[in-house]
């Protein structure tokens, strides 16, 4: 199949694909997302099978405001519509008790709830609306890599196999959203993105579980999809910790006998004498611009097979920077360059 890429002006065309049963990869301010008609458990089903992805690990609900939600999850606690109220629409995934038979397996992985984001993009907001459906949407990336953060990525993973693509420029964040489940008396965070526990904790005056303490607790549920491999570029990716590890940097990419992509910010990037071998990917000057650049540093190295290490820096992880080093971790797999 062709791939159409629209823009807003073809809102309606890619809503009707929507409506009939087609994937349309949507923006959003994280990063992009495969949609489908969540009430469609066929359309649902392809949105698996054009990213690969296990069909035990569920999808995100995208609905165009909290009514919506309504219509779906049992009755929201004063908690969780204080949540809807402060935070929406934004990068806040929260998963909440279904009523019963209201969504098909293929959305739920068969667990008695679901995640439901309502994000703050106006052309995907319109979609929504104009399909009348929610729209359902994991990050339209092939599974394993990185998420997409432009129309070209995820252009460059599914061309051929979905119906169009929603093109409205870089995403915002560039971090998939905060996934938090309201769904027990104890909140947790399952997945950390741009709005963190702390803030959350301000709004519902309880403790929320973050991914730190979250491990120490038995009782909490996980994201299903926390045990897949994750954004991994075919490079490896070797996290330096450290401002004073860049000298030792330099001097061992110059050693190597290939390529070696570096992603640092533009002081440590301007500041060292690299060797000829050496490719540099900006990340900009703050863990604000880090995120937005992550996925599309690792992805820009997919592009030169001969890069075999790429040095990545790590930034202290307050903010939105336990989502980067979260992300990060992953596409390393835990790899530390003071550790190689
Ligand atoms: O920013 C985002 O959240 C993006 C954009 C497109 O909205 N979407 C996204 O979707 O990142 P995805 O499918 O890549 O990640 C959804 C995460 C997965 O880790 C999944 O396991 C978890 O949410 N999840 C979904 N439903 C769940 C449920 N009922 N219980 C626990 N975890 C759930
Ligand atoms: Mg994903």
């Amino acid at each position: 199949m062709d791939t159409n890429i629209y823009t807003k002006k073809d809102l309606k065309l890619a809503a009707k694909d929507i409506n009939d049963g087609q994937l349309v990869s949507f923006p959003t301010e994280t990063v992009y997302g495969l949609g489908a008609d969540a009430t469609n458990e066929k359309a649902v089903k392809a949105v698996y099978a054009a990213k690969g992805r296990p069909s035990d690990n569920p999808l995100i609900v995208h609905v165009d405001g909290p009514d919506m939600v309504k219509q779906y999850a049992q009755p929201l606690s004063k908690e969780a519509q204080s949540l809807l109220d402060t935070f929406w629409p934004g990068p806040l995934t929260i998963i909440f008790k279904l009523k019963p038979d209201v969504l098909s397996k293929a959305v739920t992985g068969g667990l008695d709830t679901a995640a439901f984001r309502n994000p703050n993009n106006d052309v995907t907001l319109s979609l929504i609306r104009e399909a009348g459906v929610p729209i359902v949407g994991p990050s339209a990336n092939t599974s394993g890599k990185p998420s997409p953060t432009k129309a070209e990525h995820v252009y460059h993973d599914l061309k051929g196999k979905i119906a169009g693509i929603l093109d409205d420029g870089e995403s915002k964040y560039g971090v998939e959203s905060t996934v938090l489940d309201m769904s027990t008396d104890k909140p947790a965070i399952l997945r950390p993105g741009a709005i963190t526990a702390e803030q959350i904790s301000k709004v519902i005056h309880k403790p929320v579980l973050d991914q730190r303490t979250k491990v120490a607790d038995d009782q909490v549920p996980k994201a299903p999809g926390m045990k897949y491999k994750h954004y991994a570029p075919n490079a490896q990716v070797y996290i330096v910790d450290d401002e004073d590890e860049w000298q030792e940097a330099v001097d061992w990419a110059a050693k190597q006998d290939h390529p070696v992509g570096i992603m640092a910010d533009n002081h440590n990037i301007n500041g060292y004498d690299w060797s000829d071998n050496v490719e540099t990917f900006s990340l900009g000057d703050n863990v604000n611009s880090a995120s937005h650049l992550l996925f599309a540093g690792l992805r820009h190295f997919d592009n030169e097979p001969e890069v075999k290490s790429i040095l990545t820096q790590a930034f202290s992880s307050d903010g939105i920077g336990e989502a980067y080093m979260n992300r990060l971790n992953k596409s390393a797999g835990q790899v530390h360059f003071h550790l190689r």
